[in-house]
């Protein structure tokens, strides 16, 4: 085997309910990245599963009348088969805990551990969590209640087997603090030195009374704690003791991604048991936030879960993936709404990506009969090809710190200068004077941007980066990062016109909040006609300072550039209005606001919730009349 691999798991999840939004948040960054890692040709091996054993799942078979693997089963059948596949997750191995390969290793374990002295048996005094799994002493429950969860406890005492953690505290320890990376982000850290400096306590490894688990070798009344069990998985998908040259190639993993409330048992229970088989850490493990649903993390006992099928059907796979990868900082809580979803998908993927890409095949169409030009360097001002340059090396670091949202609004921030560029170099006007030479700059800068972004969006979305490509005219897929640089593919393609990669998503019908107003007394055509109603471009946007409704935006009406203030601060960031095209009452009577003078207004749709700008559905010139 030779080469090491990047190696990458998910927290193997439970089949006790079908999985939702927040599971697949967990997986499909986790994709995203096994992606990325395999785009720069590492070798890669990407993980995730499912466990299966635990009172919980024992408990939900009984009410069902089932044994717990005919529970489980088509609970596991549905997370591999339409979820997973659906949102385009690429594993290279799932692992379920309730096969054989996974349960040798288990008892291997096991046995191994009890023989060196690090497992013991005792006897079992204390409180049990049964939906996190998890045991809890009298003073660490809060009112009474599990402190992580805040479901009610129950009450074990028991024969049981103990893992000696206390005997490997200073070791774990000393490893936290000499590798900062590896418990992630940094806040997670100082929780788990506390942690360990409250004190370990030798750790209940076994249970009696439930019969679903993988009985402790030599003493069948006895099942492994299921995170015992769950957390080896680690080491039976890298091949431990059943392949032991893929295992050095693969080991240590280079990330476990987990969600922070489980990063308790991965950065310390996981790392003593590692220590205790004289195995090498992980380099990282990674603990991101929770996708809340208003305050409260969303979940299935707590009625809230979002169904990744439902929102599959509604939006697609790549609108999901990027609403996911992209609206929360990595590592952050972010709350989640559909309306978050569709302004996203609408903003991003549909007017900046989408506008680009029909703009730019539309000119070569137009401009240059559907061949891509070429670049004469020497008239160029390379703004592209340098911010190109910039975004490559951004979202390699980006991916590296696992800041996957950072590493996408990297990308977004060269589509939208692309497409401040077509309104700076207006095309059209080089055409119209000739100057084919700067016209066919601009055309390739345009499209080889574009090409660019397929390259980079390929590890996170599925289908994009292929229909950008169709119509840029090239076939070939995406093979390598390093294709993401300026100037790599030659001109001479031919451009396909096609439909919007991302149509527009329309809002729900009947939105709460919106204003069902009386219809307005009927007007003649001269009234309307009396308003002078026209396109315009933003060219800057700076906030009025000691406010916090309005902005000061400097618009081109296609004759002059002129001052207009508005009030959709709360709506839209200055940064993100520079380039747009917009509707302004041109012939509006100018008065000031703060000392500002402001001539005309924005036109502007709300439904007393969101307030959106009214734009041309296509790009059209500066001046154009709306009527
Ligand atoms: N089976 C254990 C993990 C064992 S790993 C050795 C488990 N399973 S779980 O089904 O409950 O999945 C938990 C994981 O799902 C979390 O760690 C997190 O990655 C993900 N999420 C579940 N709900 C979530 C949110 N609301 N938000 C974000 N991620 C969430 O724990």
């Amino acid at each position: 085997m030779g080469q090491s691999v990047w190696y990458i798991t998910t927290p193997i999840y439970y089949p006790s309910d079908n999985l939702h939004i927040g599971h697949a948040y967990t997986t499909v960054a986790a994709d995203a990245l096994a992606r990325f890692h395999r785009l720069k040709g590492e070798a890669v091996l990407f993980v995730t599963g499912t466990d299966e054993h635990g009172q919980k799942i024992q408990r939900k078979a009984e009410a069902a009348q089932m044994t717990p693997l005919e529970f489980v089963t088509p609970i596991v059948q549905y997370i591999q088969d339409p979820l997973w596949k659906r949102l385009g997750i690429s594993y290279d191995d799932f692992i379920r805990t309730t096969e054989d390969r996974h349960r040798q290793v288990v008892q291997a374990i096991f046995a191994r551990l009890q023989q060196q002295g690090d497992i013991y048996k005792g006897i079992y005094e204390g409180w049990y969590c049964v939906p996190d799994e998890s045991y809890w002493t009298e003073s660490k429950l809060v009112d009474g209640k599990c402190p992580d969860c805040g479901r009610p406890v129950e009450r074990v005492r028991q024969e049981s087997y103990f893992f000696r953690l206390s005997r490997y505290q200073d070791r774990l320890r000393e490893h936290i603090v000499s590798h900062p990376d590896f418990i992630q982000p940094t806040s997670r850290q100082h929780e788990m030195l506390n942690f360990i400096d409250a004190g370990l306590e030798d750790l209940s490894v076994s249970r009696t009374g439930i019969q679903w688990g993988i009985p402790v070798p030599g003493d069948p009344d006895h099942v492994i704690y299921v995170w015992f069990d769950a957390l080896t998985n680690y080491l039976t998908a890298a091949g431990y003791l059943s392949d032991m040259r893929r295992f050095q190639a693969v080991w240590p993993a280079n990330v476990h991604l987990v969600g922070k409330e489980i990063v308790r048992f991965h950065a310390v229970i996981w790392p003593i048991m590692l220590l205790a088989l004289d195995l090498p850490l992980p380099e990282r493990v990674f603990g991101h936030g929770w996708l809340l649903i208003g305050q409260s993390k969303m979940g299935k006992s707590l009625g809230n879960a979002v169904d990744p099928i439902a929102l599959l059907d509604r939006y697609g796979t790549d609108a999901v993936r990027y609403y996911l990868l992209r609206e929360v900082p990595f590592g952050a809580d972010g709350s989640y709404t559909e309306d978050s979803l569709i302004l996203r998908t609408n903003v991003d993927l549909a007017n900046d990506l989408g506008n680009l890409l029909s703009r730019t095949t539309a000119m070569i169409h137009r401009f240059s009969q559907d061949t891509v030009p070429s670049l004469v360097s020497a008239a160029d001002d390379g703004v592209l090809a340098q911010l190109a340059a910039e975004v490559y090396r951004e979202v390699d670091e980006a991916i590296e710190a696992l800041a996957i949202s950072d590493a996408l609004a990297a990308v977004f921030r060269l589509v939208r200068r692309a497409n401040k560029y077509i309104d700076e170099e207006k095309p059209w006007d080089l055409a119209r004077q000739g100057d084919q030479v700067r016209l066919g700059n601009v055309l390739y800068g345009l499209w080889e941007t574009l090409r660019i972004v397929s390259v980079l969006l390929t590890p996170f979305l599925i289908e994009t980066p292929a229909r950008i490509r169709y119509q840029l005219g090239i076939d070939e897929p995406v093979r390598h990062y390093r294709e993401a640089i300026f100037g790599f593919d030659p001109a001479g393609r031919q451009v396909r016109r096609g439909a919007p990669i991302f149509p527009r998503i329309e809002p729900k019908p009947a939105m709460a909040g919106v204003e069902h107003q009386e219809n307005a007394p009927p007007i003649s055509i001269e009234a309307f006609q009396a308003l002078d109603l026209r396109v315009a471009t933003v060219r800057a946007a700076s906030v009025v300072e000691g406010t916090d409704k309005l902005l000061r935006l400097t618009v081109d009406d296609g004759v002059r550039e002129r001052t207009i203030v508005s009030g959709i601060r709360q709506h839209y960031a200055p940064d993100d209005l520079v380039g747009q095209q917009v509707v302004i009452v041109a012939n509006l009577k100018p008065s000031k606001f703060r000392g500002i003078l402001s001539e005309g207004m924005l036109l502007a749709a709300s439904d007393g919730e969101r307030l959106s700008l009214v734009a041309p559905i296509s790009h059209v010139k500066e001046g154009a009349r709306v009527k």
